[in-house]
């Protein structure tokens, strides 16, 4: 059995990334489907060819896992491509009410069926919109997020981490300076 993980993945996280492991176990192949829509492009911090590029890397070491897009219905690329399954991760209680509707939508008008996999509990607060607001101020990221998607947030926040960098080192410097003043 075939199934697809569609979301925006502005940009793919640690929580995504366990729902995708749990997923290419139980499924014979899985598409990473990067869902965009035309008319909303000024939403995202990554290009969808950015978003595409990050998932190629973080995938790359599955061996039953593909990336793609589409900008339409996710029913309608289900049946297209005749895609199987769609596979939703739920983080806690707080996601099921919209993952619900949306599932129920999606069967009503496409006939499709959802399977949801529940993420590892240590990922129930991480989410690429909180991950993409610290990343703005330099915070690490680097175990919410895989290491593209870092590498990614670290380049668009560029002068941000190289502040926080310099500043560390400061401080360091003169914690090492005080230490020794009193030796
Ligand atoms: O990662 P997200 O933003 O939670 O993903 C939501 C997504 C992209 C899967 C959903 O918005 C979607 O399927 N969009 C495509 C348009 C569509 O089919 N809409 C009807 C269901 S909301």
């Amino acid at each position: 059995m075939n199934a697809v993980f569609p979301g925006s993945f502005d940009p793919i996280t640690s929580g995504h990334m366990d729902v995708l492991t749990r997923a290419a176990k139980i499924f014979d192949h899985v598409t990473v489907t990067v869902m965009h829509n035309a008319r909303k492009t000024g939403r995202h911090l990554f290009t969808l060819e950015e978003r595409l590029d990050i998932l190629r890397e973080a995938t790359a070491h599955f061996g039953n896992v593909s990336v793609d897009s589409f900008g339409g219905l996710l029913v309608d690329y289900m049946r297209q491509q005749q895609k199987g399954i769609i596979i939703r991760g739920l983080r806690a209680v707080s996601d099921y009410e919209y993952e619900l509707q949306i599932a129920h939508l999606n069967r009503q008008i496409g006939e499709v069926e959802t399977v949801f996999i529940m993420a590892a509990t240590r990922w129930s607060f991480v989410s690429s919109s909180m991950v993409r607001e610290i990343a703005s101020y330099g915070a690490d990221i680097s175990e919410m997020v895989p290491r593209a998607s870092a590498n990614a947030l670290r380049r668009i926040h560029a002068d941000v981490y190289a502040e926080r960098e310099a500043e560390k080192v400061e401080t360091q410097l003169r914690v090492d300076g005080e230490l020794g003043e009193r030796a």
